[in-house]
């Protein structure tokens, strides 16, 4: 049985002292220690926030995650972070590729695949977003855009990072909308993007995970993680609350 992820994408919210509020009331509130058995469990506050989330979730299964890394390990590259200073903040993931870095920050699939391979050869575990845009589903092309995204995001790489990757299918036009892919059709579209990645990475296709997101909540929660091969979800929003961060992990872990 995969373990499933579920993973709080904070994006650029909360001050400080908000982000290690928050992440307190999260830990406080876990259904109890069993929980890191059934699910990892990861919160990804912004750059500012690291270390003041970190010294809250240390001592416990919750594990930190970066919204970006550059592909340098140093030098001059204004503004930019590096795996190894993500580690050094306590970072076990880094989210990579994410629609709101593609679409506004223009990101290519060139720079999300040199993200990737820092990423993971930095020592940290990536997860690797995906998704379509809504013509691009209207036009019947989701499985062509998302299977380019993999195969330039994931080139070069093969079976040995399979535990250190995650996929997460984010469907664009579900994104802080409101909408989100019907669970079957998110399910279709895991399982396909399982078949890409086992033949990308010559892996065995029960080693992939793959979790969902856009516009996750309490109330599309139970529906999305119950579908066989949606192995968690991203979850921005709705982690901003405790208490529906803290159903959608317990209903996670059920
Ligand atoms: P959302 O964001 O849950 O607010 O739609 C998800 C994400 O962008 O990771």
């Amino acid at each position: 049985m995969r373990k499933k992820v579920v993973a709080a994408n904070w994006k650029m919210n909360l001050l400080r002292s908000e982000a290690s509020g928050l992440a307190g009331e999260i830990i406080k509130g876990l259904p109890g220690p069993k929980i890191y058995n059934k699910v990892d469990l990861i919160i990804a506050p912004t750059f500012t926030s690291l270390n003041a989330v970190q010294s809250i979730i240390k001592e416990t299964g919750v594990q930190l995650c970066a919204q970006n890394v550059f592909w340098k390990e140093s030098g001059a590259y204004t503004g930019e972070i590096s795996a190894g200073m993500l580690i050094d903040c306590g970072c076990k993931w880094v989210i990579i590729g994410h629609s709101e870095r593609r679409h506004i920050l223009k990101e290519t699939d060139e720079m999300v695949s040199l993200k990737v391979k820092s990423g993971l050869n930095g020592g940290l575990k990536v997860i690797l977003c995906v998704g379509e845009l809504k013509d691009e589903r209207e036009n019947g092309k989701t499985m062509e855009v998302i299977s380019n995204q993999l195969v330039k995001g994931l080139g070069g790489l093969d079976s040995a990072c399979i535990d250190s990757l995650v996929i997460a299918y984010e469907p664009v036009w579900a994104i802080g909308t409101g909408l989100n892919a019907e669970p079957e059709d998110a399910e279709a579209v895991h399982r396909n993007i399982k078949e890409v990645v086992s033949g990308l990475l010559d892996c065995k296709i029960e080693k992939i995970r793959v979790m969902y997101g856009g516009s996750v909540n309490t109330g599309n929660i139970k529906s999305l993680v119950s579908q066989p091969n949606v192995d968690g979800v991203l979850v921005g929003g709705a982690s901003l609350n405790k208490d529906s961060f803290l159903e959608i992990i317990r209903v996670s872990g059920d």
